[in-house]
Formats: structure tokens, sequence, C-alpha cells
């Protein structure tokens, strides 16, 4: 028996990979490699080319690996451009997911745990998100995870899976040296860039109604997310039945000008970061608690934020080594 992670040639796919084969779960990976890498899916992980809108692809892959459930993160992940590509973005996100669930009862496999998205709250006015605050998503890619929500409840209504789907905050640091995120609109992937190109980073906006003026997000490291996607698998395996949302987030916040602070200090790079104004639609703060997640699935913080910047800023150096 073996689990699907679709998109784990991605960022957080691949540490969810990782944490599978520590688990003793075998992992299958389904990628497309529109934003993946194909070295980040290890020599002796099964791998197949392909995007999970091919229905009959799936299909044959859940077959032919004996594939107990899946761990769905596939997706288009970029939330500014999805307003300029709607389409595409329901596509790859609402098309995909309902083509994954297709295949998932053609085959008879009945466990999904599914990556969604703290966009699917919008901007909320609140100090602490919890998964009672109401969703209120402000793009194509907020609304098409909230989307795929519903379809995963709304399909384990008529047909009985055993489901939840995780909300993500802000996704950063590395596992290893070998995998990072390559995104070119994340804020670390943004700061280490400049600093590599010799040009000074950016904070947009100081002016907020927060402690330093800078906005505030709520950081998680991607081998503590991708431990609890493990954890959600196996407790489906066992049986439980599982909130159908949790927000993965850590309970605090740090600001922009903070994540400088610590970059300067692990980079040992001294800079001043420019600051210009305010990106339209970009919150004050968004923190959110992540307590059900710690109580159903070994959430916790085992980094700090200098962990999450040394790793992130470790394998980015890494990678820049193995292009150069
Ligand atoms: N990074 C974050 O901070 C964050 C926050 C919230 C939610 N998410 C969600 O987590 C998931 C993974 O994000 P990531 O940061 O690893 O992004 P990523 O772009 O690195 O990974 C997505 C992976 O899915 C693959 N893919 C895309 N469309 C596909 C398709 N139709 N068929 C097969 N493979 C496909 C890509 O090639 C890539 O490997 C996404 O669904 C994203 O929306 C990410």
């Amino acid at each position: 028996m073996s689990w699907l992670v679709t998109g784990g040639a991605g960022y957080i796919g691949s540490h969810v990979v990782a944490s599978l084969i520590e688990a003793g779960m075998a992992p299958v990976v389904i990628d497309d490699l529109s934003s993946g890498h194909a070295q980040f899916v290890p020599a002796d992980v099964p791998f197949v080319r392909g995007s999970v809108l091919d229905t009959a692809l799936v299909e044959q892959t859940l077959r032919e690996h004996e594939v107990e459930g899946v761990i769905h993160l596939a997706g288009f992940k970029y939330a500014g451009v999805s307003v300029q590509r709607p389409l595409h973005t329901y596509a790859q996100n609402v098309t995909g997911t309902a083509n994954l669930l297709d295949a998932m009862l053609t085959v008879g496999v009945d466990k999904l745990v599914f990556s969604s998205s703290a966009a699917t709250f919008g901007t909320p006015d609140l100090d602490l998100v919890t998964e009672e605050t109401p969703t209120d998503p402000e793009s194509p890619y907020g609304e098409s995870k909230l989307i795929g929500e519903w379809l995963i409840r709304d399909v384990a209504t008529a047909h009985g899976l055993r489901h939840t789907s995780l909300r993500y905050f802000n996704v950063v640091g590395s596992g290893s040296d070998a995998l990072y995120d390559s995104s070119p609109h994340n804020l670390f992937p943004l700061v280490f860039e400049a600093l590599t190109e010799g040009r000074t980073p950016r904070i947009n906006g100081e002016d907020y109604p927060t402690p330093d003026g800078t906005c505030v997000r709520d950081y998680v490291h991607v081998a503590d997310l991708a431990h609890s996607h493990v954890v959600a698998a196996r407790r489906m395996i066992e049986g439980a039945t599982l909130e159908p949302v949790y927000n993965l987030g850590s309970g605090e916040g740090s600001s922009v000008r903070q994540i400088m602070d610590a970059v300067r200090e692990v980079t040992g790079i001294d800079f001043a970061p420019d600051i210009g104004p305010r990106r339209p639609g970009d919150p004050a703060r968004i923190v959110a608690t992540g307590e059900l997640a710690r109580r159903d699935l070994g959430w916790e913080m085992r980094n700090s934020l200098t962990d999450m910047v040394a790793s992130a800023w470790s394998a980015r150096q890494a990678a820049e080594r193995v292009s150069s």
C-alpha cells in the first residue's frame, strides 16, 4: 500500500514525501512539473509525470501503486497572478481536485488530505484567526481553495470519504538543503534573490497599525507542516474522525521588519531595507491559532524564526552552488 502525493515535486510536497518516508509510509508522486522540480523527488520514489487533470492517468496510478490515500498538494498557488488568470487557477485547483476525487471514487480510494490556504479567509479584522472565523476569499486563488474544500465535503457526504483540509499560513524554511521554495512571489525567495543579486530588499509599507509599522504574518516551518500531513494520514488509517478543516498557524506573528533583521543576522549581510509604499490588498496582520491541529495532528513549532531563515538561506545557497 502507498500514499499518493500530488504536487510531490513542489516545495511543500517534497517535504511531505520526506516525512512519509521517515514514517515508513511508501509515497508515490504525481506532478506535471509546472512549478516543481524532478530532482526534488528521491530516486527510489515512484514518480508519474502528468497532471491531476488527467483522470485516466490518476486512476491508473492509484491502481498500479495500490494507493491507500492521497495527500493533494498539486495546484496553482499564486494569489496575485490568479486575479489575471482566473480560468487557469480554477482549472488547476477546482477541476484538478474534482478529477482527482472522481478517480479516487472509481478506484475506491477513500482517504484524502487536502492542501488549503489562509487565502480562504481573505483579510479578517481579528487578532487571532480560528477555524470558526468566517471565510471571505479575495482572489480566484482563495476561492478555488475554498471550492476545493466544499467539493471534498460534498463527496464525503455522498460517498463516505475520510478527509481533512489543512489551511496553511506562511510556509517557509527548508527541511534539507536539497529542497527549497523557488516561488518568484514569496517574501523569503524575494529577499534572498535581492541579496544574491546585490540589490537591497524592500519592505512594502511601514505605516501599518502594527508594533513596528510593517505587516505581521504567521510564519510556519515547512518540515513541521509536512509532519502534520503524515499524522493526519496515519490517524485516518487508524479510523479517527478528523475535523474537516485545521488552521496550521503558530499563534504568533512576525513582522516583515523582524524577518529582515533575522535575514541580516543569519546571512551576515548588512543592509537597511528600502521602504516602498503599501501594496494594495495587503492586510496589516494575519495570525492563526493552531490549537485544533495541536490537539489532533501533532502540530507544534519545532523551529524558531531563526531556524526558518537559516534553513531557507542554506538551501538557497546550496541550490546556487548546484546551478553554477
Ligand atoms: N507555499 C505556501 O505558503 C502555501 C500556502 C498555502 C497553501 N499552499 C498550497 O500548498 C500546495 C503546495 O504549494 P507549494 O508551495 O509547494 O507550491 P509549488 O508550486 O512548489 O508546488 C505545487 C506542485 O504542484 C505541481 N502541479 C501544479 N499543477 C499540477 C497539476 N495540474 N497536476 C500535477 N501537478 C501539478 C507543480 O509542478 C508543483 O510541483 C499548493 O496547492 C498551494 O496552493 C501553499
